[in-house]
This record gives structure tokens, C-alpha cells and sequence, in this order.
């Protein structure tokens, strides 16, 4: 098994370094150069850092560059790189077809997975590996490798929501951006961030999604609190995403914003406020309820626990050996 993932994770490393190479060598090559420096404002520089690379159009380009021997090919199929023809087995093509390719490295820095974006409005927008023997994409965080390496005394980590606001991010001197890869961020996720740094801030897209995305970070952050950790919160303005707002206002300014994010507290005791349906006195009590169901998600050994159990009793009158 290990032997196998060993061969497995060479395919990929091939892989990634043939899409980096298709930037100076594919006779499309200007398409993606022109997306990269023009339409996203990447530097050469963070370009390379990121390991970002170019899937050109056509069925076969990876494939036929590191895919000659039937052995390669299975090990580039369990790597998620091919997709086996309907009507004929043992025949592949490409799964990244005329993307740009963004690898997706563990902490340690193999590469374990893609994500491709398409060019223009092509659905899906981006392309992701498939769940494979080396990448489970619930548990994995994009950027955490680069972030450990291009960041002096790491103890703060950002959360944000795509590859494009961890690069742009770095692009602007904030190298300390992660992303989660199309999945909401939850648990697991913190519990691993947790174990390299005492803070992280989750940060949102300013549009619905966000909103309900913060809600699913309230809850996943609540049951791996831990004392000497802090999560924190910090909601963009409408529209808006880390990418398009540190180009607007620049590094100063988003790190102001930071500075500035809303404490779990804060989000924690808002969303109670906000699904109270009665008024008067019915909903006090309802607040309180809410608050409560959210509070004991906190392990019940953590001191911030009872803070939290404080500050709820201080607003609601309500003692607090009677909320517990
Ligand atoms: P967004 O829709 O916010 O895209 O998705 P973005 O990162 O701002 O993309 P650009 O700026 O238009 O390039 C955020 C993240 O959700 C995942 C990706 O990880 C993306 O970075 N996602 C999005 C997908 O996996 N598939 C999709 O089709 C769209
Ligand atoms: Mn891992
Ligand atoms: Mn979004
Ligand atoms: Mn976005
Ligand atoms: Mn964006």
C-alpha cells in the first residue's frame, strides 16, 4: 500500500511539474500567460511559489507526456489525473483539459491533488480532483504548506475560500492564507490548524453564501475549542472576496480588517439573536435557549466555556447553575 501511494505521488509530481513546463512550452501557451499576468495580476514570482501550471486543450497532452506505459497510466488513473473511456477499457484521457492548474500540496509539501480552472464562464468554474488514496479533501488545506514555509514565527492562521484569495493574499505580503478546496471549513480542519497556531480567523466572502458558510464555522469551531486558542471572524463587505479587496485597498488596509474581525463570542451570541422568532419575555428565553445549544458544543474542561456561560447569564439574567 505505502509502495503504491509512493508510485502514485511520482505520477503526480510529474504531473505538476508537465503543467508548469506547458506555460513556456505549449503553443497555447500565451492564453494561459495572458489569464495569469493580465486578468488575475500574478506575478512570475508567486506563479512559481504556488507551482501553478497550464493543462492546454486536447485529450491526451498529459497522458501522452508521462503516461507511455500501461503501469503509469493505472497509477495516473488511482491519481485522479485520467478518466477511463466509456466504451473501451483500459483507454484514458485527460480529467484537466484547457485549465489553469493550481497543485494541491499536504503539509509537507508532496503534491497530492488539482484544482483547474477554466478560462473563461465554462461550468465547472473549477475542476478538482477526485477523492484518491492520497487526497481526502475534507481533512487537506490549500496554502498550509507554502504558508509554513514563506512565513516567519507562523501563529496566525487565515481561512478564506478559494485558491485565487490565498495566492492574491500572498501576492500582497499575507502569506499566512490557507483554503479550504470547495468544502465548507469544519472541524477536522480547525483541529489541524489548531495544533500549529493559538489563532485563525475565518474570513467570508461578503455574499449569502458566506454568511451561511460562518454559521458552519461557528459550529465547526465550537467543539475543538480549546484554552490558549482563539478563533476569530471577519466578514467581507458585499460582493466583495480576499482577491478583489486586497487589490482595492491594499495590504494595510486588509490587515486593519483583521485587526478588526468579530470574536466567536460576538458571532456566537448574534446567531442566537438572529433565530429568535418570538418577542417579550418568550423570547429571552428563546435567545437564551439558542445561546445555550451553542455553548455546550464548547467541551465542558475549557475555562472559555464559562466565560461564554458567564456573559450569556449577565445578558439574560438568568443565573447561571440554572442555564447549565
Ligand atoms: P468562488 O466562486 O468564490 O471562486 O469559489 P473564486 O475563488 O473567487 O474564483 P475566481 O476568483 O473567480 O477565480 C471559492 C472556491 O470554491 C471552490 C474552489 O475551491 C474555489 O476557489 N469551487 C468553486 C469549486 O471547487 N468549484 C467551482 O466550480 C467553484
Ligand atoms: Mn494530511
Ligand atoms: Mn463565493
Ligand atoms: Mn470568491
Ligand atoms: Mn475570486
Amino acid at each position: 500500500r505505502y509502495e503504491q501511494n509512493a508510485e502514485l505521488l511520482k505520477r503526480l509530481t510529474e504531473s505538476a511539474h508537465f503543467f508548469q513546463s506547458q506555460l513556456t512550452q505549449s503553443p497555447s501557451k500565451k492564453k494561459a500567460t495572458d489569464y495569469l499576468a493580465t486578468e488575475r495580476g500574478l506575478s512570475g514570482q508567486i506563479a512559481k511559489v504556488y507551482g501553478i501550471g497550464f493543462a492546454p486543450p486536447g485529450w491526451d497532452n498529459l497522458l501522452k507526456a508521462i503516461g507511455k506505459r500501461a503501469e503509469q497510466q493505472e497509477q495516473l488513473l488511482q491519481g485522479g489525473m485520467l478518466i477511463e473511456k466509456k466504451d473501451q477499457q483500459g483507454h484514458y484521457y485527460d480529467r484537466f483539459r484547457d485549465r489553469i492548474m493550481f497543485p494541491i500540496r499536504d503539509s509537507r509539501g508532496r503534491v497530492i491533488a488539482f484544482g483547474g480552472r477554466a478560462f473563461g464562464d465554462e461550468k465547472p468554474k473549477y475542476l478538482n480532483s477526485p477523492e484518491t488514496a492520497v487526497f481526502n479533501k475534507s481533512h487537506e488545506l490549500y496554502g498550509l504548506f507554502e504558508a509554513k514555509q514563506n512565513t516567519q514565527n507562523l501563529d496566525h492562521i487565515i481561512v478564506v475560500e478559494g485558491y485565487m484569495d490565498v495566492i492574491v493574499l500572498a501576492q500582497y505580503g499575507i502569506t499566512n492564507a490557507v483554503a479550504t478546496l470547495g468544502t465548507s471549513v469544519n472541524s477536522q480542519h480547525i483541529r489541524k490548524l489548531f495544533k500549529l497556531v493559538n489563532k485563525i480567523t475565518l474570513c467570508f466572502d461578503g455574499d449569502k453564501a458566506g454568511r451561511a458558510a460562518a454559521i458552519r464555522g461557528l459550529e465547526a469551531s465550537l467543539p475543538v475549542m480549546q484554552d490558549g486558542k482563539q478563533a476569530r471572524f471577519l466578514f467581507l463587505p458585499d460582493g466583495e472576496d480576499p482577491d478583489s479587496l486586497v487589490r482595492q485597498e491594499g495590504q494595510e488596509a486588509f490587515l486593519a480588517r483583521l485587526e478588526d474581525a468579530n470574536s466567536l463570542a460576538n458571532v456566537l451570541f448574534e446567531h442566537a439573536r438572529n433565530q429568535v422568532t418570538l418577542d417579550h419575555e418568550e423570547g429571552d428565553a428563546e435567545f437564551a435557549r439558542n445561546a445555550m445549544t451553542l455553548i455546550q458544543q464548547i467541551p465542558n474542561d475549557i475555562t472559555y466555556r464559562s466565560v461564554l456561560l458567564k456573559q450569556l447569564s449577565n445578558e439574560s439574567g438568568i443565573e447561571k447553575e440554572e442555564l447549565n
